[in-house]
Parts: structure tokens; sequence; C-alpha cells
């Protein structure tokens, strides 16, 4: 069987470094690896319409700024297709038959669903359209025939919920769906990067995000005052780790060879942990460390990214193509899923 990723982000805000260590950075050697047939990444602009109906010039907006992202960390459209979900409207067609497959309960009971519905303070006044994008969801994994969906924790329950369409379409018609397996992202700090403030969520309204394209100088200030230790006040006090966000973001970033470059006096990042623990290092010198651990990461997609800003239409070009190329995958499965359904009258 082939193997096929298919993965996505909503339109609506530049991509930050939650995003990057949570999945970019992870597409982008599952696409070097060479192991898979196809990779499709889908700018889901439907998706976010769901929960923006009334601002659809910020889902606009963030269709180019999130294909700048995608390219200027190294996604290839030589080898992962770029798409826009819009423009596949077999997507809606097999949202709307699976819809007949799950129950509003079943739907009620994604926990995913529930804390969103919580969080954008809906209530009793559910747009239906956001309520049943885990059913939408389902239909754009399965439109290509996914067999991977590289993801972050909060969406595993989109995927069970997707697995358990693909077993009850294939047993009440036929066998015409793949069930997806997620992949996780490799550990518990790099699927869910707090933000600088140290609260859980890394969210534009908070304010707490540093987003990749950010100007050097904003991503030094934001470091700079970044949630430490709120009792390591000396720098010769003993500082504590817990919930220490410079800490956290150098577990994430950090590699051992650039203590060699940037901060000679410490082998990796244990030692220097153990330092600070001890006391003796000073915030200072731990966050000035972690702006070049970041810079490092971040310099090269930066300049790429300051490279194909000056091309835009060109960028939306690679997504034009990419989309109509998923068009046609998309609507082989649609064929396929209608005749399974016996609503292929006419061919
Ligand atoms: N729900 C995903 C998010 O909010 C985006 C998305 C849309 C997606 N369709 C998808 C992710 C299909 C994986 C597979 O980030």
């Amino acid at each position: 069987m082939k193997k096929i990723i298919l993965t996505g982000d909503r339109p609506t805000g530049r991509l930050h470094v939650g995003h990057y260590v949570g999945s970019l950075r992870r597409r982008v050697e599952l696409q070097n690896s060479g192991e898979y047939d196809e990779i499709h990444i889908m700018i889901a602009d439907a998706q976010a319409l769901t929960d923006n109906a009334d601002n659809p010039e910020k889902v606009k907006a963030n269709i180019s700024e999130v294909a700048l992202d995608y390219l200027s960390c190294g996604l290839d459209p030589e080898k992962t297709n770029l798409l826009v979900q819009s423009y596949i409207s077999e997507l809606t067609e097999l949202t709307f038959y699976y819809s007949n497959l799950v129950t509003v309960s079943r739907l009620q009971r994604n926990p995913t669903v529930k804390s969103e519905i919580q969080m954008r303070g809906f209530h009793s006044s559910i747009p239906v359209g956001f309520f049943t994008y885990p059913i939408s969801q389902a239909a754009d994994i399965t439109a290509f025939k996914a067999t991977t969906v590289p993801v972050g924790e909060d969406q595993l329950p989109m995927l069970e919920q997707a697995r358990e369409i693909v077993r009850s379409f294939n047993s009440t018609y036929e066998e015409v769906l793949v069930e997806p397996q997620a992949l996780l992202p490799e550990n518990r700090i790099c699927s869910r990067l707090p933000g600088t403030d140290g609260k859980a969520k890394m969210s534009k309204s908070l304010g707490n995000c540093i987003y990749l394209s950010d100007d050097p100088e904003d991503i030094r200030k934001k470091i700079m005052s970044m949630f430490t230790d709120p009792n390591h006040i000396r720098v010769e006090d003993p500082g504590s780790l817990e919930g220490n966000m410079v800490f956290i973001y150098l577990d994430a970033f950090c590699r051992d060879e650039l203590f060699a470059e940037y901060l000679p006096e410490y082998q990796n990042l244990q030692e220097m942990k153990d330092h600070y623990t001890r006391g003796g290092l000073g915030d200072v010198k731990v966050k000035k460390f972690l702006y070049n651990v970041l810079m490092e990461e971040l310099s090269p997609i930066q300049a790429r990214r300051k490279e194909l800003e000056k091309d835009v239409p060109a960028v939306m070009e690679i997504l034009r193509e990419g989309s109509i190329a998923a068009k046609e995958i998309a609507a082989k499965t649609l064929d396929e899923v209608k005749h399974a359904m016996r609503i292929d009258y006419f061919v």
C-alpha cells in the first residue's frame, strides 16, 4: 500500500515557533526522508471559516502568509503538494455523505470540539459548520487516502473520529476508504510549546507567541521578557527549571553543538541546567543564549522568507497548481465513494 501523508493548518495567523517544533520541522524531515509516496499539506481555509465566518479577510490574508511560512521552512513543492482546502469542492461533498454516518452525540463527545466551544464562548449558539468540522476533517484525510497524519496531540480526537467514519463507511458500503494513523511530535515539549508568558498555549490574543517571521529585535525583546523563576532574584540564588520558559524553549531548540559556539563554558544543556539549579547563573545570560540558539534556527528561514516575499504571486501559483493536483485525487475518491453508495446513476 502507498504511504501517503496529509496534514494541514488553519490560516488564521502567521505560524509561530510552536508550530515549528510541533509540526513544521517534522514535516520537512518526513518530506526529505523519501519514505512517502505522496505528501499533501493543506491550508484549511474552509475549516478556518467555521469559526471565522465574519472575518473572511483575515482568512484570505493568511493564505499566503502560511504558504510563505511553509516554503521558508523548507517544504518543497517538488516533493510536497501544497493545497488550499476550499478549492477542492469534492471535500464538501464527501463531508455531506459522511455526516450520515455520524451522530450528534458522537460529535458532542469529541473533546477537541468541546474545549474549542468553551474557548470560543459559543455556549448554545454553536455554528453547525463548526460543530461538524471533525466530519470535514475526515473528508480532508480520506479524500487523499492518507495513511499518516502528522498532528499535535490536540488533534487525536479528530483522527479517532476520522477512523470511525472510515470503518463505518467501509462496512456499510464497500472497502473504499483508508484508515489513517496519527503521527505525534517526538516529545511533550514539542507537542505543545507554551507561550513566552508560561501560559499553556501560544495564542495571538494572549500576545505570547514568537512568530517565525518576527523581526530579530522583537524576538530579542520577547525572550528578554520571558517568564522564568520568580524566586530567582539574585544570580547566586538557586533557580528552578519548573515552568521556566527559557529552559523549556531550550529543551525544544537547543543542540549541544551550539554551546561550543555561543557558550563554551558548558558542554551541553544538562550542565547549564545544573549550574542554574545550584545557583550562580543569571537569567540574562540564559536568555541571551536562547536568543542565539533560536536565531541559529530562524535566520535561514527568515532569509528565505524575505526572498519569497518578493514574489507572492509565484507563491500563490504554487498553491494553485497544488490545489489542481489535489482536486484530481479527491475527485477520484469521490467517484469511488459515490459508486459504493449506489449514487452513480449516470456514469
Ligand atoms: N484542524 C487542524 C488544525 O486546527 C487543521 C486541519 C484541517 C487538519 N484539516 C486537517 C490537520 C486534516 C490534519 C488533517 O490545525
